[in-house]
């Protein structure tokens, strides 16, 4: 199937166009960086989510990963970046899923407010557009990540008395590789035929856990 990325140059997004790659797929790649991969399937277009969007030829399966924290613009790049990339390569006749990489902070409102805040509307447009795709037989879902190990939480992840207290909140006391989100974007979007209109938290626990007081 032809596969079309954004934010396929680093962390969750290169995991994810890796792991069509080594199933046999043809991956288009958005990112405003360079490419990070080099493989025959694979073609990068250098773009910005909120810029002028390359042409792409029949998209079976979209994934909207580009994402920015805490930078001044999230609402712009994740909410009305993603809507923009959707409208254009997914809301339309031959698409076959959709796939929004959104994150826990939408369920918990924990994390930055602009963050948090649009990666909340995602999952409601997400909802959105599964009911407007399904008429082709098309899957639209979100996965909601919590603590991923990629450069964007250096921060945390390189302080140990941070990452402590993190691990502390955290049941299952570590964060989800970018492999294995890709994992569960592959799952959703190219095996699951079933499932759509649906938000999946991979957390290790952290937006479940409650203290109990007795
Ligand atoms: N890492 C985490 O802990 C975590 C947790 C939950 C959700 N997420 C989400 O997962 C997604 C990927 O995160 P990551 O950790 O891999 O981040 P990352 O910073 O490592 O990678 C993001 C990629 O998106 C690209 N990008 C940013 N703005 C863009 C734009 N305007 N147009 C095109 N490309 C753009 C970047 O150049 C980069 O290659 C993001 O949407 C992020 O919010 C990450």
């Amino acid at each position: 199937m032809r596969i079309a990325i954004t934010g396929s140059s680093k962390g969750i997004g290169e995991a994810i166009a890796r792991k069509f790659l080594e199933n046999g797929h043809i991956v288009t790649g958005i990112d405003v960086l360079p490419a990070a991969i080099s493989h025959p399937n694979y073609t990068h277009i250098v773009a910005d989510v909120l810029g002028e969007l390359p042409e792409i030829d029949g998209v079976d399966i979209l994934v909207n990963n580009a994402g920015v924290q805490n930078s001044g613009r999230d609402i712009e790049v994740n909410l009305q970046g993603t809507i923009r990339v959707t409208e254009k390569y997914g809301v339309r006749r031959g698409i076959k899923s959709i796939v929004f990489v959104a994150s826990a902070s939408a369920s918990t409102g924990s994390e930055f407010p602009e963050y948090a805040a649009s990666k909340g509307g995602i999952i409601s447009y997400m909802k959105n557009v599964a009911l407007r795709v399904a008429q082709w037989g098309a899957t639209c879902n979100s996965i909601s990540p919590g603590g991923v190990t990629t450069a964007l939480n250096d921060r945390v992840m390189k302080d140990p008395a941070l990452w402590q207290q993190i691990m502390e909140e955290t049941p299952l006391k570590k964060w989800a590789s970018a492999q294995e989100i890709a994992e569960w974007v592959y799952f959703v979007s190219a095996v699951n035929k079933s499932m759509t209109a649906q938000d999946i938290i991979v957390d290790n626990g952290e937006s479940a856990k409650a203290k109990f007081v007795w």
